[in-house]
């Protein structure tokens, strides 16, 4: 996905903005460009492809105002001339987001005269801008605002003003000493501050050296909160690993750790969270639950259905964002987001549709004041830092771990656990993060694994009940950093249909730990074997039974059947990790894809 950059200070503007886009490029992009103004006039340069083809031909610009951007292509091809910023006489603009009636807007600005060089939507914004400008940048800008359909997120200079905007579209203001920074996220600006301001949607920024100036569309001034942001810069670099997943892989133990720290008390049996506004006895009162997620978190989210069904018996629906909007059925009267970044377009309007039905909402989330976080009744932080790797990892493991405390709290407030039931749980639970250090001591074995299934061309990921989620999880990490087609099936399900693909060319991974559907799934495996697919499955330590079925095997800590998916899910990550490395894969930044994806 696109990225926006912004300075506004005393050091030389071109520097700083290639850093902080290069603290993007984990996002996504396919070209990349700045603009800086020297004190005489705009200087704009873009490349095609990586941020490194732009320095080189970078020539020193010392102006110290200026804007950047790494563009995704969504209007038009990626090239040169597509690549932002695009500028309309002495003003220049970088825009995330899609603008819906930019031909109707094109067509009108064409008739008066302006010509466009570029297919994108991003340069009707350009023109608009210019062709409202009366001297006053921030009228201008809200004067081109209002004609425009669609989401967007804009850093627009002219001479030495610098103006930014946002509506469905992330946007942050960094506050510094004397210079002030602009960024679609934290991560690219945080080398330089961790003072940040979250733009809302319909609002603007005028960005000085020396003051940021708040506004609504009506042009009147409104007062801003800082945040401090307390990730530090080492979060968001790779420290020594080859690559942010596998060094996220890693910060799993303690991702899983802050996430539960301070809300759960073992000796007492009882689970607290800072801002969740639902009582006990609120509890009671729920008939049903919709998540609402995409990708890895509707994965976690598949997962909490079973855990909310089975500890507190409230019925859940589990629903893919982008299809939620179209659904037939009215949704539950309590709805759980799911979402990393806080900031997924798909998610976001999901969620604005369930609050149509008047429905009380919750988003589990990674980034406080992202946008979702300031649409829904709560939150709940995952608090795993910032995740930099395209494929999810720490924070899917996170995302579990709130979705347990939820269903258990959820539980206990219904009666359907016994308080000795609560507190085993709970005593399991924060054995996990230990555990799955086990698993990480044990990687080169996993490894080997990895090894001899990387030159596949597909592979099946089987698991039943709490385990099914997780054989989703593991096809979809392994397709999208590895390009190998996988497929993650419950185990029952496989007589119906994919059985037909199954043959010596195609492994299978089978979540096989011990639980209440364990011998059936002994049972699928054997399916398996019989049409001679080499199976490698993932099982208890004390297993003693299932080696004599399968071609490899991987043995997780022995946990509660309920919790086994947190040890589970490592081993296929670290699985998925391992082949894209033998395939030579780009991981952190698999193609086609973005980190957070805010386009619908
Ligand atoms: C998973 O590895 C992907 N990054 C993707 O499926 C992701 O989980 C999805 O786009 C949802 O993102 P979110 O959690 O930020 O809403």
């Amino acid at each position: 996905m696109c990225g926006i950059v912004g300075y506004n200070g005393h050091r030389r503007a071109a520097p700083i903005l290639i850093d902080s886009l290069k603290r993007l490029e984990y996002r996504g992009y396919d070209s990349s460009g700045i603009a800086v103004y020297d004190g005489k006039a705009i200087e704009v340069w873009k490349e095609k492809g990586k941020i490194s083809e732009l320095e080189k031909i970078l020539p020193d610009m010392p102006g110290t105002i200026g804007i950047g951007h790494t563009r995704w292509a969504t209007h038009g091809r990626p090239n040169k001339v597509n690549a932002h910023p695009h500028t309309s006489g002495g003003i220049a603009v970088v825009h995330n987001g899609i603008i819906e009636n930019y031909q109707e807007l094109r067509d009108k600005l064409v008739g008066s005269g302006f010509v466009f060089i570029s297919e994108t939507d991003t340069e009707v914004l350009a023109h608009l801008v210019n062709h409202y400008y009366k001297n006053d940048l921030i009228d201008a800008v809200i004067s081109a605002l209002n004609e425009i359909k669609g989401s967007y997120a804009i850093a627009v200079l002219c001479g030495s003003q610098l103006v930014a905007a946002r509506k469905d579209s992330p946007l942050v203001i960094g506050i510094g000493n004397e210079e002030n920074f602009i960024a679609s996220d934290i991560p690219a600006i945080l080398k330089y501050t961790r003072k940040v301001i979250f733009l809302d949607d319909l609002e603007l920024a005028s960005v000085s050296p020396d003051v940021v100036t708040f506004f609504n569309m009506k042009k009147e001034p409104i007062d801003k909160t800082i945040n401090q942001i307390d990730w530090n810069l080492e979060a968001a670099e790779r420290s020594g690993y080859e690559h942010f997943m596998l060094k996220e892989i890693h910060e799993q133990p303690r991702s899983l750790h802050e996430t539960l720290a301070g809300r759960i008390s073992e000796l007492e049996g009882t689970i607290s969270f800072e801002n969740l506004n639902i009582t006990e006895a609120q509890v009671t009162d729920i008939p049903r639950i919709s998540i609402i997620a995409c990708g890895t978190s509707y994965n976690a989210g598949l997962l909490g259905k079973y855990l909310f069904e089975h500890l507190s018996g409230i019925h859940v629906d589990v629903e893919i964002a982008s299809e939620f909007r179209y659904a037939h059925s009215a949704p539950g009267s309590l709805v759980i987001v799911i979402s990393q970044s806080g900031e997924t377009a798909d998610t976001l309007a999901a969620l604005r549709e369930a609050k149509t039905f008047g429905c009380r909402s919750i988003a589990i989330t990674n980034v406080m004041g992202s946008t979702i976080t300031r649409e829904v009744d709560s939150s709940i932080y995952m608090r795993s830092g910032p995740e930099i790797g395209v494929a999810a990892t720490k924070t899917f493991i996170s995302q579990l771990g709130v979705l347990y405390l939820l269903a258990l709290y959820f539980g206990k407030s219904k009666g359907k656990i016994s308080s000795d039931r609560m507190k085993r749980l709970l005593v399991s639970i924060k054995q996990i993060p230990a555990q799955i250090t086990l698993i990480l001591n044990d990687k080169e074995q996993i490894k080997k694994h990895a090894e001899k299934i990387a030159a596949s061309n597909d592979i099946f990921f089987i698991g039943r009940t709490f385990n099914y989620p997780i054989a989703l999880e593991g096809a979809l990490k392994l397709k999208e950093i590895s390009y190998i087609h996988a497929e993650g099936y419950a185990a029952g399900e496989l007589k119906h249909g994919p059985l037909a693909l199954i043959s010596k060319n195609t492994p299978v991974i089978a979540i096989a730990t011990k639980g209440l559907t364990y011998d059936k799934v002994v049972n699928n495996i054997k399916e398996v074997k019989a049409r001679e697919a080499p199976v490698i499955a993932i099982a208890d330590e004390k297993d003693n039974e299932i080696e004599r079925y399968v071609d490899g095997l991987i043995r997780v800590p022995s946990t509660d059947e309920i919790l086994s998916p947190m040890l589970s899910i490592v081993v296929l990550q670290l699985i998925s990790y391992y082949a894209a490395k033998v395939r030579n894969c780009p991981i952190d930044q698999p193609r086609n894809l973005a980190k957070s994806v805010t386009v619908e």
